[in-house]
C-alpha cells in the first residue's frame, strides 16, 4: 500500500519592519559590530516595535502570505500548529488567537514549547496528523517575539535574538515526498543553562522577580554551544546513515540560525559544504522557532521537486533533532518575504 505523507506545499516568513544593527547595540551596551560578527555572524535583526502586536500578529502576516501563495481560504484550514516561546499571553495558546484573527473558522489548533527546536517538533506532530489521513490542510508556524523576553543591558544575550518566523503548509501526498523522517531528542537536565526564570509555576511574578530582572531569557552560552553542535551533528549522522542518504546526495541543510560558528562546526564535522547550507543569521539573528521557516522561505526559490533536505535544530530544555524531507515542488516562484 502507497504510504500517505505530508508534504509540505507552501512556504512564507515574515520579518517585522524595524531594523536593529550591531551598531545600535553598542550604543545600548559594552559590545561591538566586531565582537558580534565575529562570535556569532549576527550583523543585524529585526524587532517588532509596534505598541500593542504580539506573536500572533506576526503569526497572522505569515499565515494570510501562506494562504495566498498556495490559494487557500481561511475557512479550509483544519489544524494551527504553532511553535513559539513567546506567547501572547500564557494562556489561551497563540495558535487560537491565530486562527481568529485570519477568520479560520473551522480549525483547531495548539502551540509547542520547545524553544529553538519548537519547528521541528511541530512539524513531526503536524506531520503525523496528515499522515493517519485524516487531516488534509495543517499549518505549522514557526514564530517568536524574541524581543519582549530578552535583557536589553544583558550583552550576552541581547545581540543574539530577533523577531520574525514562518509557516509551512501540509497536504497529504501519495508520491513519497515531504516528511520522510525525523528524529527528535530531549534532554531536561539542561534546563539549567537556558531558561526563563519568573512567571512561571515555580516562581509566580512578584516585585521582587521584577526587580531582579528574571523576566527575560537567561542563558550560559558555552555548554549551550557544545551541546548544540554535539546534538546537531548526532541526530543528522543517525538520520543520514538510516536513510541511506550521503553528503552527494543530501541537497541542502537547513540549520537553526543560532551561531554562525556553530553552523561552521556541523559543517566541518560532517564534512558537508557550506554551499549546501543555508545561511541567513546575519540578517535576522536566532529567532528561535522562527529560523527553520525563515530559511526555508528565503532559499525557496532554489528548491527543486525530490529534492533531499535535513532540517535540524537545537534549544532550550535542552531539545534537539533533525528531520528528513523530499522537496515537494519547484519553488522558482520566488521567496515572498518582504519588510513591510
Ligand atoms: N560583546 C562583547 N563581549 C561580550 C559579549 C558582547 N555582546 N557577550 C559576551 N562577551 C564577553 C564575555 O563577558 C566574556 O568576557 P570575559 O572573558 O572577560 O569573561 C567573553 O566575551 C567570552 O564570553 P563567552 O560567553 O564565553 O562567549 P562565547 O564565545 O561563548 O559566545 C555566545 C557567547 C554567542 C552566546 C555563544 O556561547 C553561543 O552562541 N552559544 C549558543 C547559543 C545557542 O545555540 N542557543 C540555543 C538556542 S537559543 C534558545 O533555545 C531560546
Amino acid at each position: 500500500m502507497t504510504k500517505l505523507r505530508a508534504a509540505i506545499t507552501g512556504v512564507a516568513g515574515y520579518v517585522p519592519e524595524h531594523v536593529l544593527t550591531n551598531e545600535d547595540l553598542a550604543k545600548m551596551v559594552d559590545t561591538s559590530d566586531e565582537w558580534i560578527t565575529s562570535r556569532t555572524g549576527i550583523k543585524e535583526r529585526h524587532i517588532l516595535k509596534t505598541p500593542g502586536k504580539a506573536t500572533s500578529d506576526m503569526g497572522v502576516e505569515i499565515v494570510q502570505r501562506l494562504l495566498e501563495k498556495t490559494n487557500t481560504q481561511a475557512e479550509e484550514i483544519e489544524l494551527l500548529i504553532c511553535a513559539t516561546v513567546t506567547a501572547d499571553m500564557k494562556f489561551p495558546d497563540t495558535a487560537n488567537t491565530i486562527l481568529d484573527k485570519v477568520g479560520a473558522k473551522n480549525g483547531f489548533g495548539f502551540d509547542i514549547n520547545a524553544a529553538c527546536s519548537g519547528f521541528l517538533y511541530a512539524l513531526t506532530t503536524g506531520a503525523k496528523f496528515v499522515e493517519t489521513g485524516t487531516y488534509k490542510k495543517v499549518i505549522v508556524v514557526g514564530v517568536d517575539m524574541m524581543s519582549s523576553i530578552v535583557d536589553y543591558t544583558d550583552r550576552t544575550t541581547c545581540v543574539i535574538f530577533g523577531d520574525g518566523g514562518g509557516a509551512v503548509m501540509l497536504e497529504p501526498n501519495t508520491e513519497n515526498l515531504g516528511v520522510i523522517d525525523s528524529i527528535l531528542k530531549a534532554d531536561g537536565a539542561g534546563r539549567h543553562f537556558l531558561h526563563l526564570k519568573a512567571g512561571g509555576s515555580l516562581m509566580p511574578t512578584s516585585e521582587e522577580t521584577v526587580k531582579n530582572r528574571l523576566h527575560f531569557a537567561y542563558q550560559e552560552g558555552k555548554p549551550v554551544f557544545k551541546a548544540a553542535v554535539t546534538g546537531m551533528t548526532s541526530t543528522l549522522r543517525e538520520l543520514m546513515e538510516r536513510n541511506q542518504l550521503t553528503n552527494d546526495t543530501v541537497e541542502w541543510i537547513v540549520p537553526h540560525q543560532a551561531n554562525m560558528r556553530i553552523i561552521n562546526s556541523v559543517s566541518e564535522m560532517l564534512d558537508f559544504p557550506m554551499e549546501k547550507i543555508m545561511v541567513n543569521i546575519y540578517k535576522y539573528g536566532n529567532t528561535t522557532a522562527g529560523t527553520l521557516p525563515l530559511c526555508l522561505s528565503d532559499y525557496e526559490n532554489q528548491l527543486k521537486k525530490g529534492d533531499d533536505i535535513l532540517l535540524t535544530a537545537f534549544g532550550g530544555g535542552f531539545t534537539w533533532g533533525s528531520i528528513y524531507i523530499k522537496w515537494a515542488y519547484d519553488g522558482s516562484q520566488g521567496s515572498i518575504l518582504n519588510r513591510n
